[in-house]
């Protein structure tokens, strides 16, 4: 089959597309044959050798992917042949084929297209599990995004306005922060031009916002939690930015507010069943238009060191994707 391959840990430009064997299922695995992978950040790093996970070699990187099912492990229940799915599996998406652990693949409602879903499934996901599951979010609440036009940041400024909340948007230009305002964000923040703290007192009469998502960390984190009001809470959810921050601990006493850990991979390898409810409420969300996971562009395997390169160089507008 084909796939993106990344033969040896290295920049973005040393990968190309290559041959593979088909894979051929585990016990407990199922293979997807791939209509559309979700680009991530992290992609982007796995073929550096920069991520937490550092597969065997030659990989393909891509960790959510929709498409049917081609083949199902002996001990695998509840899927069957032809089913369409969509599928977490940390690499292996950039392929025609690849192979998901049988509980982290996910039932897809008819009324949700496959390249919609590979949109949407750690974005929309992890946002959901912060905010909802981590954050307690209430209605009423005011919500600053950081990050906003990114993956995560988008997600997450759909799923506060559908519960009600009022979204502060925050990014570094102004065509994103045009893109967080069609999503539902009721003011923009370019924090390459205005000093994030300032701007945050002055969009919520000096209050602060209730709660905040931190997909960027470096300098960014700090400022935000001296953006946060009284009892706020302040997601910590990635470092696209670069420097892991170090938050003064009397900011926290100060506000009586709360710094809280999101990481979705283990949620769903620790807490499956919950995780899998979360999933299939964002697809209801997909399904009855509340939610709209926004596209940019598709990509054939042969080209997908381009959106790598896209999203790693800050120029992305929205999810891009891998369609085989
Ligand atoms: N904890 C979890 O479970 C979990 C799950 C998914 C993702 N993540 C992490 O969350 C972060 C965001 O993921 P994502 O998929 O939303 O990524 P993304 O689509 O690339 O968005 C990240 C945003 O970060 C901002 N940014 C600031 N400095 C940057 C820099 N030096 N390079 C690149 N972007 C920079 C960019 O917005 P501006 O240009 O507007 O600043 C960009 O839109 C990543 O670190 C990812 O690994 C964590």
């Amino acid at each position: 089959m084909r796939a993106y391959l990344c033969h040896a840990f290295g920049p973005l430009d040393q990968h190309h597309a290559g041959q593979l064997p088909d894979p051929t299922p585990a016990d407990d695995e199922v293979i997807v044959q791939v209509e559309a992978a979700g680009v991530n950040y992290y992609d982007t790093l796995i073929v550096q050798g920069r991520y937490q996970l550092k597969p065997g070699l030659p990989f393909s990187p891509g960790g959510e992917f929709a498409g049917r099912i081609s083949a199902i492990g002996a001990q695998v229940e509840g899927f069957q042949l032809g089913q369409r799915v969509l599928a977490f599996n940390s690499f292996g998406g950039y392929a025609e084929k690849a192979r998901a652990k049988a509980r982290q693949v996910f039932p897809l409602p008819d009324e949700v297209a496959s390249d919609v879903a590979a949109a949407a499934l750690v974005a929309y996901a992890t946002a959901w599990h912060a905010l909802h599951d981590r954050a307690r979010m209430q209605p009423g609440e005011t919500v600053l995004v950081l990050g906003a036009a990114g993956g995560v940041g988008l997600a997450a400024v759909q799923i506060a306005r559908a519960a009600g909340c009022r979204v502060i948007a925050a990014a570094s230009s102004d065509d994103k922060l045009a893109l967080c305002a069609e999503s539902g964000a009721c003011l923009g923040i370019n924090y390459r031009e205005q000093a994030l703290k300032e701007a945050v007192k002055a969009a919520t009469a000096g209050r602060g916002a209730d709660i905040v998502v931190d997909v960027v960390g470096d300098a960014y984190t700090e400022a935000a939690v001296r953006a946060t009001a009284w009892r706020g809470r302040v997601l910590i959810i990635g470092f696209a930015a670069g420097e892991i921050p170090r938050v003064p601990a009397n900011l926290l006493l100060l506000k009586g507010c709360d710094l809280l850990g999101v990481f979705w991979d283990e949620f769903l390898r620790r807490e499956p069943e919950s995780c899998h409810r979360q999933v299939a409420a964002v697809l209801a969300g997909i399904a009855d238009g509340t939610l709209r996971p926004p596209i940019q562009g598709r990509y054939p395997i042969e080209h997908a060191g381009e959106a790598l390169r896209v999203l790693a160089e800050r120029r992305a507008t929205g999810k891009l994707l891998i369609t085989p």
